[in-house]
């Protein structure tokens, strides 16, 4: 895969699966995700770990064309509904946010935190697979929660969306502006900016210097030539 523009020197340690992770916008429309791949993204949710291995996440999993990828499509954000709907398959992510009734199980407070941690393995897990994940929560969640009958101790939390990206030669039919966003550069925060040590705000003294800290952009692969 080729960079646009030098990558982030420090990204560049990183195993390739963060490194060149994005959330893509260009998902392609004739790819679909076999039971087989999509039971090991779940698989990947499965085995992460949870407070007291609580496990409190559920997800509802829709694949393009069938009655759940429509029904969530319906409740997304006009923003998220320029590229969502082309994904290959969509899941709602929930938390649970209460004990379950009749459970003696402590509802846990680390229910969100570990929600993250599964959609972050659903992540890495896809990249390993040529997949691309994009996390997303510009949707009506109360509408969502009522057309998938979600119980009052379960919260809607984010929508997940997997999908191959599409191949290079279908960049013109994508709409322009999602092309652009696309190959936008990538920031974020230097580590000097939430790494400390002896009190919060205090920049640990042994993090590398800006120099190592560049910001990059996407592949601009768009997937493989058909
Ligand atoms: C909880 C959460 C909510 C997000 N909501 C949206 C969204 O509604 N629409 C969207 O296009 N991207 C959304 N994103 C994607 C972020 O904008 C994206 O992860 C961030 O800009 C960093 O870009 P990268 O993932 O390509 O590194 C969301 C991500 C997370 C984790």
């Amino acid at each position: 895969m080729a960079w646009e523009r030098e990558p982030d020197q420090a990204a560049l340690a990183l195993t390739p699966l963060l490194h060149q992770r994005w959330s893509s916008r260009v998902y392609d429309p004739q790819h679909h995700l076999s039971d087989d791949d999509l039971t090991t993204l779940l698989e990947a949710a499965r085995w992460a770990p949870s407070a007291g291995n609580s496990q409190p996440w559920a997800f509802l999993v829709g694949r393009r064309g069938d009655a759940t990828h429509s029904a969530f499509v319906e409740q997304l954000s006009r923003g998220n509904s320029f590229w969502a709907p082309r994904a290959s398959a969509l899941m709602v992510s929930l938390h649970r946010i209460a004990a379950e009734p009749g459970s003696d199980f402590p509802y846990s407070d680390y229910a969100a935190y570990d929600l993250g941690q599964a959609a972050a393995h659903i992540t890495v897990q896809a990249q390993s697979m040529g997949l691309y994940v994009h996390q997303f929560a510009g949707f009506d969640h109360d509408r969502v929660a009522r057309v998938f009958e979600v119980p009052d101790h379960w919260q809607v939390t984010t929508g997940i969306a997997v999908g191959r990206l599409a191949p290079v030669s279908t960049i013109e039919d994508v709409e322009p502006s999602l092309a652009v966003r696309e190959r936008r550069l990538r920031q974020r925060n230097p580590l000097s900016q939430f790494v400390f040590e002896k009190s919060f705000g205090t920049s640990a003294g042994w993090l590398p210097g800006p120099g190592r800290q560049q910001s990059h952009t996407n592949d601009p692969g768009f997937g493989p030539q058909p």
